[in-house]
């Protein structure tokens, strides 16, 4: 066992900071409140190196391990959570599938401007009916020889609008069930591909979510991710690590919600004395501290077992429920510290709770990563 950061990883820390607190925040209210996506920031971040930064430096990458990644994720998270799903997708779901499962043309094509920062990317699962249950694709990928034909249509996707690579989950073979899935990479200029309409949500506003539309669009058979049928496992592998994004971003929901009523607490007075002085604050405070440390505590152990090649799809499945579940309690309690003041925007933490909630739902909700953590114990 150790808990001790490298200069490395404390240096990435910093310089995440930094950026989160001198670029993101001065805009952040507005952004949330007109659904504005920080592009002028993402690629800003880009060009940090925060966008790839896990990829080998060969294919543009930072070559940094999961640690540094969960560590930045928290950072960006604290400040602006819109931002920082964006980087969490183009990292840990696109940049890490290419990578890990394309072929050497797919990265030298698509990899090397997504991990350089130069272009986003999006993964595209979720259907108006497949959700959760992820094996009940609708959306058709034809096999017509040397191209499939793409029909259908995917929801709730994260950087929709403003991608230019996207990773389509889509059904091949009905007959063979979840063995005849694939993955295919669809350009957003391809025709018959059209982005829908722009969702308008509770939190995470600032994040571009839309409705995608597929009608005939040809994608050549060099674009499949791996074998024909690989496309359901490719979705649960890239997912595995996804989910240790989504963690961190909760993480740094809940860090960043408690530092604020930490703060407010040393400055606000109530009968006499600062309000950290009472002890019905100063125990929230306690045991929202204790929380977020069991919290980061499942990032770094599963952020751990993926740097040393271990499994670690339970591990990133219970770092994504604790996680989510704190980020939730915390800024409801953040809030709370805050009185009055909390529930204006100016001060932050209103934004922290609506933003909370998505970290309970997307790239599986609390009930799927139970699915997952059950079934490992059980047949452990
Ligand atoms: N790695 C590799 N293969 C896996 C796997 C994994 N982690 N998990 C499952 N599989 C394989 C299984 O082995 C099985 O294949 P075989 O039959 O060949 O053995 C196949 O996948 C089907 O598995 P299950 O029988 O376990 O499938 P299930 O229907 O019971 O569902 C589930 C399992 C865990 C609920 C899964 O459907 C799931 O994770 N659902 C949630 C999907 C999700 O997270 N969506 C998020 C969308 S992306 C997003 O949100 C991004 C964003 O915008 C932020």
């Amino acid at each position: 066992m150790f808990f001790e950061l490298t200069e490395e990883q404390k240096a990435v820390r910093d310089a995440a900071r930094d950026f989160a607190q001198n670029v993101l925040k001065p805009g952040v209210i507005e952004r949330d409140e007109k659904q504005i996506f920080p592009a002028e920031e993402i690629k800003q971040l880009g060009e940090l190196g925060f966008m790839g930064m896990m990829v080998s430096p060969e294919y543009g990458g930072g070559g940094m391990d999961t640690i540094s990644y969960v560590l930045a994720m928290e950072e960006i998270s604290k400040v602006d959570a819109s931002a920082s799903v964006c980087m969490s997708v183009n990292n840990s779901l696109v940049c890490w599938g290419i990578e890990k499962f394309g072929s050497e043309e797919q990265k030298q094509k698509y990899l090397v401007p997504l991990a350089k920062g130069e272009i986003i990317g999006a993964f595209c699962l979720s259907e108006p009916e497949a959700g959760s249950d992820a094996t009940s694709q609708r959306t058709t990928a034809q096999d017509m020889g040397d191209y499939y034909l793409l029909n259908g249509t995917k929801n709730w996707i994260t950087n929709g609008g403003s991608a230019s690579v996207y990773l389509v989950i889509a059904q091949t073979d009905v007959e063979k069930g979840h063995k005849g899935i694939n993955c295919l990479i669809v350009e957003r200029d391809m025709a018959g591909f059209i982005v829908g309409a722009k969702e308008n949500k509770l939190g995470i506003r600032g994040s571009d979510t839309h409705t995608l539309l597929f009608n005939d669009v040809k994608v050549p058979k060099e674009n499949r991710i791996g074998e024909d049928g690989f496309g359901f496992s490719f979705a649960m592998k890239t997912l595995e690590g996804g989910r240790i994004g989504i963690a961190a971003q909760a993480l740094g929901i809940a860090s960043g919600a408690f530092e604020l009523a930490l703060a407010y607490s040393k400055e606000r007075k109530a009968f006499g004395k600062t309000i950290n002085q009472h002890q019905a604050i100063a125990f929230k405070l306690a045991d929202m501290a204790v929380e977020i440390e069991a919290a980061r505590m499942l990032c770094f152990k599963a952020a751990w077992c993926k740097d040393q090649k271990k499994p670690f799809g339970k591990e990133s499945a219970m770092a994504k429920l604790k996680a989510s579940e704190v980020a939730m309690a915390v800024t409801v309690e953040a809030v709370q510290v805050h009185g009055g003041y909390g529930f204006v925007k100016e001060y932050h933490v209103e934004r922290l709770m609506r933003d909370a909630k998505i970290t309970q739902i997307y790239e599986g909700t609390s009930e799927v990563q139970r699915i997952v953590i059950s079934r490992a114990v059980i047949t452990e």
